[in-house]
């Protein structure tokens, strides 16, 4: 993408952006084609896509009246760094798809919406220019890692990006390979025509000689990832690491045993395994088993506020939001970033007025119809 134009008249505000899905028309609109189907898919039949956003509404809320919420605040710590409200950025690839300038206008947009974001292993930014931008910015980031089978080609990037600031490691787990994901497999020849992964191109060229049809693996995903990774990234980097897409309690606890510093409940926007839980549902035992040794995050069809709220009163401490991120960055660039974190946060904040529950340790599970 070389031209790039705002929607409209370049403020989502002035444009009537009331939802955040409001955006998601013209993204659609504007990457039309392979692009549009990478962002807006997920695997098999796309139950599970269905069923993410779907299920937070499931839960139901049963709100208190009568209550002072006068002062009402979203802030909280997390890992010891204070944030403003709970709506993080997502790792998510290649952003050089959707914005010229990709992780680095993201981030400019995550930073005036006062967030932290993940940048992706496979981001269009190396981590040494996103790292100084986000000093420049003075705002604090994640490196997300996808392991490599041999873990020495992946110390070569988190190396730098440990070097250029990056406060924590968000660890992707559930990810062996990726899942049936028709729409990508459709557009097999182009689909990535001009995509570069600038964090990973010391990584040989793996030919599998396979054809595309009963290809499994990918040379991008280490295929044998377990606990002893999460330590091993401890021990070398000495700094947080969140394991991302667990979904099983019996998981959890494996990874808090093994030094995550944190959990980030998953199932990957519904791109990997069809027909699994919707993270909604999958949220509460994970926060039962580890939720008071560590916190607890989650993602997956976070949409509205409401949606924002259910998550923290099931336990979650902060929620991730992936592709309405995109849509605003595809539409509006970093305004767009910040108005879709900017629009959950309000729409948070209503809820917490409406539910009474003026801080975040008042969102309690009392406060759903079902857990
Ligand atoms: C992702 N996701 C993802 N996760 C990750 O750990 N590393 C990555 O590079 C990517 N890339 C990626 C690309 C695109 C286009 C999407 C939509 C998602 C998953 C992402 O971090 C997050 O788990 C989901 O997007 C959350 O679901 P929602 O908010 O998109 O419904
Ligand atoms: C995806 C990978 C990059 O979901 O995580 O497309």
């Amino acid at each position: 993408m070389t031209q790039w134009q705002p929607v409209g008249s370049g403020d989502p505000r002035a444009d009537n952006v009331v939802s955040v899905q409001n955006l998601e028309r013209p993204a659609s609109e504007r990457l039309a084609g392979y692009a549009w189907d990478y962002v807006v898919g997920g695997a098999g039949k796309e139950q599970t896509l269905r069923d993410n956003p779907a299920a937070w509404a499931r839960h139901g809320l049963r709100p208190h009246s009568m209550v002072d919420v006068s002062h009402l605040t979203t802030a909280l710590a997390l890992l010891g760094t204070p944030l403003a409200h709970p709506i993080l950025v997502a790792p998510t690839a290649t952003h050089v798809r959707y914005h010229p300038d990709g992780e680095r206008e993201t981030l400019r947009g995550a930073t005036a919406a006062e967030t932290v974001m993940a940048l992706s292993a496979m981001g269009s930014t190396t981590a040494t220019d996103f790292g100084a931008d986000a000093a420049a910015l003075a705002t604090p980031w994640w490196m997300q890692v996808y392991l490599q089978h041999d873990r020495a080609l992946s110390h070569v990037y988190l190396d730098k990006a440990v070097a250029a600031g990056a406060s924590a490691l968000v660890l992707t787990v559930d990810t062996p390979s990726l899942g049936a994901r028709d729409r990508e497999r459709r557009e097999a020849s182009g689909a990535s025509v001009g995509v570069t992964y600038p964090n990973l191109d010391h990584l040989p060229a793996e030919p599998t000689g396979l054809p595309a049809h009963r290809r499994v693996w990918n040379p991008f995903y280490a295929n044998d990832v377990t606990p002893s990774d999460i330590t091993a990234l401890v021990d070398r980097y000495h700094l947080p690491v969140l394991v991302k897409g667990v979904v099983r309690a019996d998981d959890a606890r494996r990874a808090v045993d093994a030094g995550a510093a944190a959990v980030i409940v998953s199932n990957h926007g519904a791109r990997n395994l069809d027909t699994g839980a919707a993270t909604a549902d999958s949220l509460a035992p994970v926060v039962d088993a580890v939720g008071s040794a560590v916190p607890v995050l989650v993602d997956g069809g976070i949409r509205r506020g409401t949606d924002v709220a259910t998550a923290l009163c099931l336990g979650a401490s902060a929620v991730l939001v992936g592709r309405p991120v995109i849509w605003g960055l595809t539409t509006y660039g970093a305004a767009g970033v910040q108005h879709v974190v900017e629009l959950l946060r309000t729409e948070l904040e209503m809820a917490m007025s409406l539910l009474g529950a003026p801080s975040i340790p008042d969102l309690t599970r009392d406060l759903l119809q079902r857990v």
